[in-house]
C-alpha cells in the first residue's frame, strides 16, 4: 500500500482525529444531543462566514447550498447578473437556466476575477438587474474576484449579492458582515478539510426578505425550511449526523487556530508554490491569483495526464488537471485544509522529481530552494 497525499482542490486531506470523530457509534438526530452539537456549529459557522447571520447546513455538496441559494433568492420577477469567468461560474448559470430565473451572463477572459468596474458596467447596462452572482475563488482557473468591492458597488445600487465561497471561505479572507454579502456557499471536502457530503449557505437579512417575498422553487433545498427548523437546531430531514459530527471538531479547530492565521498561512503556502514554478521555468497560470489553490501552466504538449499519474503512483501526490478549455494545460495544488509547509514542499519535490522523468529537464532542487526562501521570509 502506498501513501497517498491529497493535493487536489476538494476533497482535501482530512485530519485522523477528525476521521476518528467520524467513526464514533451512530447516534440519533432528533434527540437534545444533536440539538446541543448544532447549536454550537451554528455559532463556530458564523464564526467561519464572520456573520450574525443565519448559517444553514446542506446534506448534499457544495452544489446543494448553491441551489438552496439561487432557488430562495432570486423569485419570479428579480433579474440576476452571473460573472462566469470558469467551469463553476457556469455552473450558476446552468442552476438559473434550471430554475428558469431571469439573468444575463457577463463573460470574463479566464484566469481574471471579476472587478467592481466589471460590475458597474453591467447594471448600468441594464437597469433590470437586481442580483449579482460571483464565484470568489474559481477553481477551475484560480482566479480571485474582489468581493469586497464588488459588495460595495452592489450595496450602492440596491442589488443582493450572492457568492460563491466553496474554495474561499475557511482559506482565504471572507467578511460577510463587514463587505455587505447577501448569501456566501461553502462545501465540507474544502478548506473545512472533511469529507465531500455537506453544503453551508449563510443568509443576510437583506436576502431573507427577498427569500420571504417569493414563491420557493424547491422542496429539499429550501431555504425556509432549513431556517425553521434551525429555530430549534434541528434539520429539516435526517441530517448527516456523522459528517457534522466530524464539522464540529473541525470548526473548533479552526476557532482555536483563528481564521486570520489561517489566511495568512495559506497565502504563505501559495507564494511558496508559485516562487517554485517559476523557479522550475514554468508559468503560474491565472492573471488575478487566488491564495486557495495555484495552478501551473505546462510547457506546450506536454503530457499532463502522465504527469499527474507519475506524482500519484510514483511519488504518492495527487494533484488536479485543468477543466473546460485548460484540460491538458495545467495541474492544480490545493493550499486549504490540512496542509502545511513540509507537505507542499513535498509536492513541489515531486512535481520536479515527475517533471525530469518524463523528459522536461528541471534543476532538482530549484523549486523547493525557492518555496523555502518564500517560508523563511515569511517566518522572518
Ligand atoms: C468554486 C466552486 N464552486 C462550486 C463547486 C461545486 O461544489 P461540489 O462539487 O461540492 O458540488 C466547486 C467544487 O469544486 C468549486 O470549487
Amino acid at each position: 500500500m502506498k501513501k497517498e497525499r491529497l493535493f487536489t482542490p476538494g476533497p482535501v486531506m482530512v485530519p485522523d482525529e477528525a476521521l476518528l470523530e467520524m467513526a464514533r457509534p451512530m447516534k440519533h438526530h432528533r434527540t437534545a444531543w444533536y440539538r446541543d452539537m448544532h447549536r454550537e456549529v451554528h455559532e463556530l459557522l458564523q464564526y467561519l462566514f464572520q456573520t450574525s447571520s443565519t448559517c444553514l447546513t446542506f446534506t448534499g455538496s457544495g452544489t446543494s447550498a448553491m441551489e438552496a441559494v439561487i432557488a430562495g433568492c432570486c423569485p419570479a420577477g428579480h433579474k440576476a447578473l452571473v460573472v462566469r469567468n470558469g467551469k463553476f461560474a457556469e455552473r450558476w448559470a446552468k442552476e438559473c437556466v434550471t430554475f428558469g430565473i431571469d439573468h444575463t451572463n457577463l463573460d470574463l477572459e479566464w484566469g481574471t476575477g471579476a472587478k467592481p468596474a466589471d460590475i458597474v458596467k453591467a447594471m448600468d447596462a441594464d437597469a433590470k438587474i437586481d442580483t449579482v452572482i460571483v464565484v470568489h475563488s474559481e477553481t477551475s482557473t484560480t482566479a480571485l474576484s474582489d468581493v469586497a468591492g464588488i459588495a460595495k458597488v452592489t450595496r450602492d445600487r440596491g442589488a443582493l449579492l450572492l457568492v460563491d465561497g466553496i474554495t474561499a471561505v475557511g482559506a482565504i479572507p471572507v467578511k460577510m458582515d463587514d463587505w455587505g454579502v447577501d448569501a456566501y456557499v461553502t462545501g465540507s471536502q474544502k478548506a473545512l478539510m472533511l469529507p465531500p457530503g455537506l453544503g453551508f449557505a449563510a443568509i443576510s437579512p437583506r436576502a431573507w426578505e427577498r427569500v420571504d417575498s417569493g414563491k420557493t422553487q424547491t422542496l429539499y433545498c429550501d431555504l425556509k425550511a432549513y431556517r425553521k427548523s434551525l429555530e430549534s437546531f434541528d434539520a429539516p430531514y435526517t441530517p448527516a449526523v456523522t459528517l457534522v459530527r466530524g464539522l464540529l471538531y473541525v470548526l473548533r479547530g479552526v476557532k482555536e487556530r483563528g481564521l486570520e492565521s489561517i489566511w495568512s498561512e495559506t497565502a504563505t503556502l501559495a507564494r511558496a508554490t508559485r516562487a517554485a514554478a517559476v523557479a522550475m521555468g514554468l508559468r503560474v497560470y491565472a492573471k488575478d491569483t487566488v491564495d486557495s489553490v495555484t495552478a501551473i501552466l505546462l510547457p506546450d504538449g506536454f503530457d499532463e495526464p502522465k504527469l499527474r499519474a507519475t506524482m500519484r503512483d510514483r511519488h504518492g501526490f495527487s494533484v488536479a488537471g485543468g477543466q473546460g478549455e485548460l484540460k491538458g494545460r495545467i495541474i492544480r495544488l490545493s493550499h486549504m485544509g490540512y496542509v502545511d509547509a513540509f507537505d507542499t514542499l513535498g509536492a513541489i519535490a515531486a512535481l520536479e522529481l515527475a517533471l525530469n522523468e518524463l523528459g522536461y529537464a528541471v534543476t532538482i532542487g530549484a523549486g523547493i530552494t525557492a518555496a523555502q526562501q518564500a517560508f523563511a521570509d515569511s517566518a522572518a
